[in-house]
């Protein structure tokens, strides 16, 4: 066997919410077409051969004792237009946020200039922070959402990109809206034809996203459009839902049903559909996304301040729905789902115990629900890679080679045990720690 490139390193895959496996001084092997073709294990017979073929053939890059092999992240919810406000007005309820500075924001995507330049900062900060697979919220402008594509494109993201539909009069502002139903719908179209296009003359990894921002932002006419149309083009689907107790109370007030339920009136809950947040969802919310395989992309730095509660993650894995990580840019400030999931983990640990000290201890929160670090890294991968069907996600012979390679700094001065340097890479890696990272086999960041 010859490989194009055979990386000697220590490394951690995810295998469950509860396992990750990890390997010591192992050598992937990534094939001509930016695969992984093989994991050699060191305990292989053929280990030796494998290594020295490939010294011979000057393939073989070997790690530094002190860094890591890990899966690129997936982040499952990121509004591309709104990393230039990230941590700005975050004090706001979230219709405030929305209607005084985020719909203004998204507006300035008209200039297909402004846009190009914002996007080409955000992809290269997604790709240092170790995000190797985005799913992304574009703007109504479906040239500026072409201009994200290219930047995926050049800079070797994988990029999932939807073309924002919203068109409510009675809850968007006429300077920020699709005046029709039927312009909603039309956009949409074409940026699925645009996109895909550009997808083939690039052999760039481009996905269009049917792309209802959320139920409150849309004509019903719109909602039940976009879930037809991602039926006949068997596409993904990004929204919101429930995130807030405001947005649940529109859907109870308008619709009369849970905004999972009008979600799923009209055929946007799918396997293919990856819904935002989720904080408000019940237990028979969650039977019905289990029921039809959707995800939910928990954003748990954005729910501090717009979710009004803590997503229960174990419970929601409990009920079998598959759970996935977001930044939520700008709703959450930063671009790092290390920092998302270093979150997940804290959130959890208050919704287990509760925060108000004048509640007795017994009922001052769930007692249950707390998740590890382990939970974490499987929803910034595997967990994502379910919600869009990808190969990616896991280190793994047939996948693709989506990796990061992360310095432990601390490893000179504590133990150096498996589980000591997995929970240093969790806590500890900021973009300075992330030497290299490989999308689809091509170097990307180092
Ligand atoms: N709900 C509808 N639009 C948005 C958005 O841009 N951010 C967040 N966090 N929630 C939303
Ligand atoms: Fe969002």
């Amino acid at each position: 066997m010859s490989s194009e490139l055979v990386i000697q390193g220590s490394l951690f895959t995810p295998v469950s919410p509860t396992e990750f496996t990890f390997l010591r001084q192992a050598l992937v092997c990534i094939d001509s077409t930016g695969t992984i073709a093989r994991i050699v294990r060191a305990t292989d017979t053929d280990y030796s051969d494998v290594q020295q073929t490939a010294q011979r053939l000057d393939h073989l890059w070997q790690l530094p004792h002190n860094q890591y092999i890990l899966p690129g992240f997936i982040d499952l919810h990121v509004h591309a237009p709104q990393w230039p406000q990230a941590g700005l007005a975050l004090d706001r309820p979230l219709d405030q946020w929305l209607n005084t500075y985020t719909f203004p924001l998204e507006a300035k995507f008209a200039d297909t200039t402004y846009a190009t330049k914002v996007y080409h900062h955000l992809v290269h900060e997604l790709l240092r922070n170790g995000t190797t697979t985005a799913m992304y919220f574009g703007t109504l402008h479906l040239d500026a959402n072409l201009a994200l594509a290219r930047q995926c494109a050049q800079q070797g993201q994988r990029g999932f990109i939807g073309q924002l539909a919203m068109d409510n009069p009675d809850q968007t502002p006429a300077t920020y809206r699709q005046t029709s139903s039927q312009e909603a719908l039309q956009t949409t179209e074409r940026f699925i034809v645009q996109l895909q296009c550009l997808a083939k003359t690039t052999g760039a990894a481009l996905t269009p996203v049917i792309t209802p921002r959320f139920v409150p932002s849309c004509t019903v006419e719109t909602l039940r459009g976009l879930g037809g149309l991602a039926h006949r083009n068997d596409l993904p689907i990004q929204s919101h839902c429930s995130e807030s107790n405001w947005e649940e109370q529109y859907a109870e007030l308008t619709y009369h049903q849970r905004d999972a339920a009008v979600l799923d009136q009209f055929q946007l809950l799918t396997p293919r559909s990856v819904m935002a947040h989720g904080t408000q969802l019940n237990a028979d919310d969650l039977t019905l996304f289990a029921d039809r395989q959707t995800t939910v992309a928990h954003c748990p730095i954005s729910n501090c301040y717009f979710g009004n509660a803590v997503f229960p993650v174990q419970q929601a894995l409990n009920h079998q729905v598959n759970v996935g990580l977001g930044s939520d840019l700008s709703g959450g400030f930063t671009p790092s789902l290390y920092r998302n999931l270093q979150q997940a983990v804290m959130s959890s640990q208050q919704l287990q115990d509760g925060v108000d000290a004048q509640v007795a201890p017994a009922q001052r929160g769930r007692g249950t629900g707390r998740i590890s670090a382990t939970t974490a890294f499987y929803l910034a991968t595997k967990g994502g890679a379910k919600g869009l069907n990808l190969q990616t996600g896991q280190l793994r012979a047939g996948f693709a080679a989506d990796l990061q390679i992360v310095t432990d700094r601390l490893g000179t001065l504590m133990p150096n045990d498996a589980h000591s340097v997995f929970e240093r890479l969790m806590y500890q890696t900021t973009p300075a720690e992330i030497a290299t990272v490989f999308v689809r086999g091509r170097q990307v960041i180092g």
